[in-house]
């Protein structure tokens, strides 16, 4: 039975890899944008991103969630907003953390463009919260665990296209003039934020959790 499923998932995938073969975007393909690392950054940035990381997964922690998320005025340093994924409350699979904060910024200070404000969050950003901030022009996005983690290490349910080819692909937006692409930092903290997520590979007889995914990464999958 088992092998059955997984010969039709085979002859399905090479069926749709040879289809695929023939696609060819209409737009110029960028490659994925650069992740900073912490060990990239300048000490008193790195110091400064921690210190944000620390307040969303405190906050997090103190919400009885593990997706939080904030946006900081890089101007002042002033976290503006800070909020949890609401996926549960709102019964609404949309509510990540990002995008409840996005939404909660922009109805509390009504810009456009968040053009110097970085947006803060404990998983990397999934396709639709990367768009989104893409559609809002937020400067920086920060993360602490990422989704190459989350889906392969810890078996989440994830859209899988990592945030950094997404962000290569903003620059058809212009509704504030040329899109200048986000800078991504990524594993701030992470130790704490990988430690903090649940691990759902090995689910007990009795644990039906919506998120539980089987990873089919190529990999092992260890970040750097
Ligand atoms: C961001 O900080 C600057 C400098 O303090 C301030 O002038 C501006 O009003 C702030 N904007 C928001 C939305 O917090
Ligand atoms: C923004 O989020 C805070 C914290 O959850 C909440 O108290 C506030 O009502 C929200 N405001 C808006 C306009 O969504
Ligand atoms: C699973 O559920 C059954 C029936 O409610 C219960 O008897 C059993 O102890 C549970 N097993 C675990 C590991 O929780
Ligand atoms: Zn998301």
């Amino acid at each position: 039975m088992k092998s059955t499923a997984i010969l039709l998932l085979l002859v399905a995938f090479v069926t749709l890899s040879a289809a695929a073969k023939d696609y060819k975007a209409p737009w110029v393909e960028i490659d994925p944008s650069r992740v900073y690392r912490p060990k990239d950054l300048r000490q008193s940035e790195r110091l400064f991103h921690e210190a944000k990381m620390k307040e969303i997964i405190d906050h997090a922690v103190s919400k009885g969630s593990v997706f939080a998320s904030s946006v900081v005025n890089a101007t002042s340093g002033q976290t503006i907003c800070i909020n949890t994924n609401a996926v549960g409350q709102k019964k609404d699979m949309t509510q990540h953390g990002e995008i409840v904060v996005m939404q909660n910024c922009s109805s509390i200070y009504g810009l456009f463009d968040w053009t110097g404000f970085y947006l803060y969050t404990t998983g990397e950003s999934c396709p639709m919260c990367q768009s989104a901030a893409m559609w809002n022009r937020y400067s920086k996005i920060i993360f602490g665990s990422s989704i190459k983690f989350l889906y392969c290490n810890h078996c989440q349910s994830q859209i899988l296209i990592e945030s950094q080819v997404i962000n290569a692909m903003g620059y058809g937006l212009n509704d504030f003039g040329e899109y200048v692409p986000a800078q991504i930092i990524g594993g701030i903290l992470e130790e704490n934020t990988n430690s903090l997520f649940k691990n759902y590979c090995n689910p007990g007889p009795n644990d039906t959790n919506s998120q539980s995914a089987q990873p089919a990464c190529l990999t092992d999958s260890d970040d750097e």
